[in-house]
């Protein structure tokens, strides 16, 4: 039996947002966002035709809920702040009673010793600036840049860690690729365009952080999938590359080494795909370097070369590089149909390691959805041993990498409590702790005490 001992300062806690977790969705001044929008434009998209309004309510809860994360041991608790609740508009006048929302949900967070980290993006563009043209249009660009200026300006002083964005890519390839979020678009181009004009958004947004004088620090979280190949033959080589290319350096490079890299540059030319640019951005986007990374990793991609050839009438996909591989015997999370492979989170931190400068990052969500948790409950408690087993194993990889010199700062579960989640709504539940929604209550999983006592002796045996 080891026991696997992290460093005594590590971040233990939980992640979650404003969209997922708050309610409240149209209340005190809250302005619409396109989630809010797309519901009630298309229910039959969302599972159960369940919408964001129905949350734990973290709007009315949190006094209680920040006690609960103190019995989970959490010393750290990661959120977002709702662009559409603090500047109902986009731009212009500020909410008050979404400022002393926040204000009061920070205090309230450090008061109990658990420090905040706060996102300003997580997917839920306001609708005010969705009818703009969103990320495609730069003015939105520079509305979302004088928002994280307000942010910085309202609540700077009790927060320390900032993100400028949670996963960038998911709006870039949900909504302007694979029909999956609002605004439905399928046009390779116009993702591109969301893509660059996000970066630099964050860019700005760090730029804007370092000019405050405001001594904490800002990142960006990423989804790093890497990307595994079939076998070692060139052409599932080159498949596995492009696939990195695309869905992990295409934000990683701008990111922390302030460019991209030169072959997503000639592949954009190639395709004539590249994004409008204007003077000078690439030096905003050197000044946007972050000081620290957070990661999401869920499940690792698996690719082989192309069999088929490109069908040129169809729209342009990240698929024209790569097919997908299902590699025979790999672990199944079924119910939310990801591969599970502990692994992967050693691979992406110790590629950080070797050629990110080592950046200081944390894994900011890691977790496993499941359909149907009641099955499991046994005298009260969800008896959800599948979840601690996967957070173990993931936490021994993670140590792994720490004691192989990667700077990882602290581990994440998605999600404090079951939430609601985009078009899945409650089909699968990923938190520590279970949410009746009928009834509002709260209980405490299996995995939820098994946290606590991690947390609590900074480590585990295993
Ligand atoms: C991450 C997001 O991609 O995965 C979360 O940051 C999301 O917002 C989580 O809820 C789990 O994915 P899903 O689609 O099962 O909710």
């Amino acid at each position: 039996m080891n026991f696997y001992q992290f460093p005594t300062d590590f971040w233990w806690g939980s992640a979650s947002s404003a969209a997922q977790s708050e309610g409240a969705s149209q209340r005190d001044g809250k302005a619409k966002s396109i989630w809010d929008h797309w519901f009630e434009q298309s229910p039959s998209r969302f599972f159960d035709e369940v919408g964001p309004e129905d949350t734990s309510t973290f709007y009315d809860h949190f006094q209680s809920d920040i006690k609960l994360m103190k019995q989970l041991g959490h010393n750290s608790f990661r959120t977002s702040i709702s662009w559409s609740r603090l500047i109902p508009d986009g731009t212009g006048a500020v909410n008050p009673k979404a400022v002393s929302f926040y204000r009061n949900m920070i205090a309230e967070l450090k008061k109990a010793e658990i420090e905040p980290f706060i996102c300003l993006f997580h997917f839920d563009m306001p609708l005010a600036m969705q009818q703009k043209g969103g990320w495609e249009n730069r003015e939105v660009v520079d509305a979302y840049v004088q928002y994280a200026k307000t942010c910085f300006e309202l609540f700077g002083q009790d927060v320390h860690l900032w993100f400028t964005f949670n996963e960038p890519i998911v709006p870039v390839e949900q909504g302007y690729l694979y029909d999956a979020h609002y605004p439905n678009v399928v046009d390779f181009r116009r993702a591109v365009q969301v893509a660059y004009h996000t970066m630099l958004a964050h860019a700005q947004a760090v730029a804007c952080y370092r000019d405050s004088g405001l001594d904490g620090q800002i990142g960006i979280i990423l989804n790093l999938t890497p990307s595994y190949p079939r076998s070692e033959h060139p052409a599932d080589q080159k498949a596995a590359r492009m696939a990195d290319l695309l869905f992990n350096r295409s934000f990683l490079d701008p990111a922390v080494l302030g460019v991209y890299p030169k072959e997503l540059a000639q592949l954009m030319a190639d395709y004539s795909v590249a994004p409008h640019r204007q003077d000078g951005d690439g030096a905003i986007l050197q000044a946007g370097k972050v000081d620290v990374l957070g990661v999401n990793y869920y499940q690792p991609r698996r690719v082989k070369a192309r069999l088929n050839a490109i069908n040129p009438d169809g729209p342009m996909m990240p698929e024209w590089f790569f097919d997908a591989y299902e590699m025979p015997g790999r672990k199944m999370n079924r119910h939310r149909g990801w591969e599970i492979y502990e692994k992967g989170i050693y691979d992406i931190l110790i590629n950080l390691k070797d050629n990110y400068g080592n950046i200081p990052c944390y894994v900011s969500e890691n977790g496993m959805g499941v359909e149907g948790e009641d099955r499991f409950i046994q005298d009260g408690v969800v008896q959800d041993d599948y979840r601690i087993d996967f957070v173990r194993e993931h936490l021994i990889w993670v140590h792994r990498a720490i004691q192989e010199g990667a700077n990882c700062l602290g581990y994440h579960l998605w999600t404090f409590i079951d939430c609601w989640s985009w078009a899945n709504a409650y089909k699968n539940r990923y938190g520590f702790i279970a949410l009746d929604l009928k009834t509002q209550q709260r209980t405490i999983k299996k995995s939820g005490q098994w946290i606590a006592k991690v947390a609590s002796e900074h480590g585990f045996e295993g």
